[in-house]
């Protein structure tokens, strides 16, 4: 085991905060039907007695229920989250107050304290882990392989984390089974569009208290999470500018309405600058020398590499704390550029941010619950290396969401499925 201490050896007042984390967690657990139907059965069948797992997410009400309903199925857990800013700390708390919890997630950590949070989950020798963005699939396997051969399987949370993944995969490198929950319809058709693109933009308008309304918005990356932000910022009356390296994506976002164009073009005239590729070095120093005077900087993807600070630190003459989640970066002639959220992303990160939507968040842990739980069932059916989820468990969360609403919908005949499964039905 390491030294590294729970948060609730971390805290002045722990007492206090676990009242508020509770809070928290029960406003969320109040809009979570899913996971109501996912906890009461796994409390009553108790599918992961005997397990342990660990878990790197963020560490906020939504994702707390998730941890609870996993304990309360039988496991145990031992949890930290997979960014230093996304962490609420009282209900980190209220976690760890649980006797099958232990949570080592806490706010405002450096790089050093954040991977050592990391080294202390796994110390608990998981048989199962659940990540978002892969940070225990790969500490596992670079420095714990001997704990492999334990591990029944993973989940993994987020577009780049399963990226990650894949890559490992085809190198040959993942030695145990992990769900792609990120890649299922019920996760990334509602979390990534609607969770993403309701929840930065909220961020970045409370952070800032700017309007929308006729800015020029810059979104980089036309992908799930792009396509949500696009299309709310414009039902915000924003002007969407859509950046793109891949053509079909791109011409999407053409015949979606969207003024397409490149980067160093969309710099001169865009007010806001929204990141959501995934990939690096997307907002760079040959573009802030061409943006206009207080333009906003924010990045919604999972690393803080979209936007290059390094090269815009260089370039600035002074830097200061312009409102609370927004650096000023001033440049030599005057002009001062805007981060929010220190480029992390922006929807967890923020000091006002909430993350997604309970609702939505509803939907993805309902699926990395009944990911967890098909592990364990039918381990023998996965190898190692990356799995879709199976559909039907797909179909079951959204099922159970739909009754939840109470929306009703069509069910086929036998005829049509018949038809629909045949072929030698022509004109
Ligand atoms: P995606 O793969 O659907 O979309 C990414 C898009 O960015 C692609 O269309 C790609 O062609 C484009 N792209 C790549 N490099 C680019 C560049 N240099 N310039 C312009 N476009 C570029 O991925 P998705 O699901 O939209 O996720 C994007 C990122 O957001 C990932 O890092 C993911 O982990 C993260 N994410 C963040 C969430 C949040 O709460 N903020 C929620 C879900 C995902």
């Amino acid at each position: 085991m390491t030294e590294y201490p729970p948060i609730s050896e971390q805290l002045d007042d722990v007492d206090a905060a676990r009242v508020e984390g509770r809070r928290k967690m029960d406003w969320a657990a109040q809009h979570m039907p899913i996971m109501a139907a996912v906890r009461e059965e796994f409390e009553a069948d108790q599918p992961l007695a005997g397990e342990r797992i660990a878990m790197a997410m963020h560490v906020e009400a939504k994702t707390a229920i998730l941890v609870e309903t996993l304990a309360d199925g039988g496991a145990e857990v031992a949890v930290t989250g997979c960014n230093p800013l996304s962490t609420h700390d009282d209900v980190s708390a209220a976690l760890d107050a649980h006797d099958s919890i232990t949570s080592y997630a806490k706010r405002g950590v450096n790089d050093e304290e954040y991977y050592e949070a990391i080294h202390a989950v796994i110390a608990h020798e998981p048989t199962i882990t659940v990540d978002d963005g892969m940070d225990l699939v790969a500490m596992v396997h670079e420095e714990y392989p001997e704990l492999i051969d334990g591990i029944v399987g993973g989940a993994e949370e987020t577009t780049t984390g399963v990226h990650r993944l894949r890559a490992m995969d085809a190198d040959g490198a993942l030695d145990y089974p992990v769900f792609a929950v990120n890649d299922t319809p019920m996760k990334r058709l509602f979390d990534n569009v609607h969770g993403t693109g309701e929840s930065s933009l909220a961020s970045i308008a409370m952070t800032t208290n700017l309007s929308w309304a006729g800015k020029n918005v810059v979104v980089a990356g036309f992908g799930y999470c792009g396509k949500g932000v696009a299309r709310k910022a414009a039902g915000q009356n924003a002007n969407v500018i859509v950046t793109e390296v891949e053509p079909r994506r791109a011409l999407e976002a053409h015949m979606e309405g969207y003024d397409v164009m490149p980067m160093a073009e969309a710099a001169e005239v865009g007010d806001v600058f929204l990141t959501t590729t995934g990939n690096r070095d997307v907002v760079v120093r040959e573009h802030f020398e061409k943006m206009k005077d207080g333009v906003l900087l924010a990045n919604a993807g999972h690393f803080d590499i979209e936007i290059d600070l390094d090269a815009l630190s260089d370039l600035a003459v002074e830097t200061y704390e312009a409102r609370d989640g927004v650096d000023a970066y001033v440049l030599e002639d005057g002009r001062r550029l805007n981060v929010v959220a220190e480029g992390r992303l922006v929807n967890l990160a923020a000091p006002v941010s909430l993350g997604h939507p309970v609702e939505v968040m509803d939907q993805s842990f309902g699926i990395q619950a009944v990911c967890v739980r098909e592990l364990l069932e039918n381990a023998d059916a996965y190898g190692p290396g990356v799995h879709d989820v199976p559909d039907d468990l797909d179909r079951e969360i959204a099922e159970i969401k739909l009754a939840a609403e109470g929306v009703e919908f069509d069910a086929l005949t036998d005829v049509q499925r018949e038809y629909m499964g045949s072929w030698d039905h022509g004109t």
